[in-house]
């Protein structure tokens, strides 16, 4: 298996047991990525329907398997599926590909294409995936195992209210073998059977709400792990000295009503402890709006200048900005910035350094936050910003600013590589990435 430096928590179960939803809440509270391995058999079905490949064409299906650009974007209400810039969270969950994809799945070669997509997306993230084959095939080795189990007549129930949710038609007896012949072909076929892997905690999940099967998943966390479990998905805040409080309530405020400024993904900020926010920058005002997209206080960089204006400097310097100087390394700013992280503050970088004029076009990343990261060993949390561009054009009218916070690049991560510049570097080229794929999901 391909070792992941991140943790992860496997969960395979039969359809209707409760797993998508439990796994993606638990993956929200948690802070961790979450991976649906079922859209990515869907995907195959979808892709190769369209296609025209035929539904026993193992090495044309094994083809699509390893070369579809797949991607989610998950957030606590639902995860979006895309190909590239299509997005398919519809198109894969129709009852022709619910039948389509059964027989697919049962390829051997399909199957380990997928595995070895799934193991090779986990790199460097905390994942929690689920599934059929997760527990056993995936992540054997996987930090905590869950087999979520219900009735059959318990999971009919909820497959028939779901259906009714969406409108679609559904006749309770049709449900109750279509799921009867899934569960046995999920169980039967040679590759990657769903079963109840060694070592896994099975749940029954009859006569639980959604709430409590997240609770029992974050407890088994709890305790086998020894991960703190936040209270809630989008915590307390942490609490902010009365000045910034003030600011940041008017500005946030202020900006949402003016600019409609909205924000996406902030359970992706660890309420505590050092890290760093890394986004992409088009605007002088990138700072203010990613900040106060923030639920906690952040740190930023301001120009020395700035400090020596009479009010302005006092209100910066109380906005937790410090002086770096422009167009030269500044060791100080430097050291002064690993110093927050150190303290387990978090701190605003643009890694562009300055801002980029070409629409839609990121530039080169300075190595400076790899340094940072590596120095202050912390987590990056990349931040995709749009719309503070066109400011100007927008003022008191249709402004849509958007701030978008994706998964952490893993501390862990960031440690083991060597320092140097080398290593800064790809530090800072991950970051730039995973920005990027923000950017064309926000797209
Ligand atoms: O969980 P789901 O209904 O989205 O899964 C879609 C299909 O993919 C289903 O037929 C089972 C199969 N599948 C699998 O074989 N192995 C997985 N890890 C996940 C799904």
């Amino acid at each position: 298996m391909a070792k992941s430096t991140g943790k992860i928590i496997a969960i395979d179960g039969p359809a209707g047991s409760g797993k998508s939803t439990t796994a993606r809440l638990a993956a929200a509270r948690l802070g961790y990525s979450y991976f649906d391995s079922g859209a990515l058999y869907r995907a195959v079905a979808l892709l190769a329907s369209e296609a025209g490949i035929l539904p026993d064409d193992e090495e044309k299906l094994t083809d699509v398997a390893k070369k579809m650009e797949i991607r989610f974007q998950t957030d606590e209400n639902r995860n979006r599926v895309f190909i590239g810039d299509r997005e398919i969270t519809e198109a894969i969950r129709t009852p022709e590909i619910d039948r389509a994809v059964t027989p697919m799945a049962a390829l051997p070669k399909v199957r380990k294409a997928i595995v070895e997509r799934l193991q090779e997306m986990a790199k460097g993230q905390n994942v929690v995936a689920e599934g059929r084959d997760i527990t056993t095939v995936v992540f054997p080795d996987a930090d905590l195992k869950i087999y979520l189990d219900a009735s059959p007549e318990e999971r009919v129930k909820r497959r028939f209210l779901e259906y009714q949710a969406v409108d679609k038609q559904a006749d309770p007896e049709l449900l109750a073998q279509e799921l009867k012949r899934r569960d046995k072909a999920d169980k039967s076929r040679s590759e990657g059977p769903l079963k109840i892997a060694p070592g896994a905690v099975v749940i029954d999940t009859t006569g639980f709400s959604v709430e409590e099967q997240v609770e029992r998943v974050l407890q088994l966390v709890g305790e086998k792990m020894g991960v703190e479990v936040r209270k809630e998905a989008v915590g307390k805040r942490s609490r902010m000295k009365w000045f910034y409080l003030f600011i940041w309530t008017l500005v946030r405020n202020l900006s949402r009503f003016l600019w409609r400024l909205s924000w996406e993904g902030i359970e992706n900020i660890p309420r505590e402890g050092g890290v760093i926010i890394a986004s992409n920058h088009i605007s002088w005002y990138d700072p203010p709006f990613v900040s106060v997209s923030c639920p906690r206080e952040v740190h930023f960089m301001a120009k020395r200048e700035l400090f020596s204006i009479p009010v302005l400097g006092f209100i910066i310097r109380n906005l937790n900005a410090f002086p770096v100087s422009r167009g030269k390394y500044d060791r100080q700013a430097l050291e002064a910035a690993i110093e927050v992280l150190k303290k387990g503050e978090a701190l605003i970088v643009f890694p562009e350094g300055t801002r980029s004029r070409k629409k839609g076009e990121f530039l080169p990343p300075k190595a400076g936050v790899g340094v940072l990261a590596r120095e202050g060993e912390v987590p990056i949390v990349p931040a995709y910003i749009s719309g503070s561009d066109e400011l100007t054009k927008v003022f008191f009218s249709f402004g849509r600013v958007r701030v978008t916070f994706g998964p952490p690049i893993l501390r862990e991560w960031v440690k083991s590589l060597p320092e140097g510049k080398p290593g800064f570097s790809q530090i800072a080229e991950e970051v730039m990435r995973r920005i990027g794929e923000l950017k064309k999901a926000a797209a």
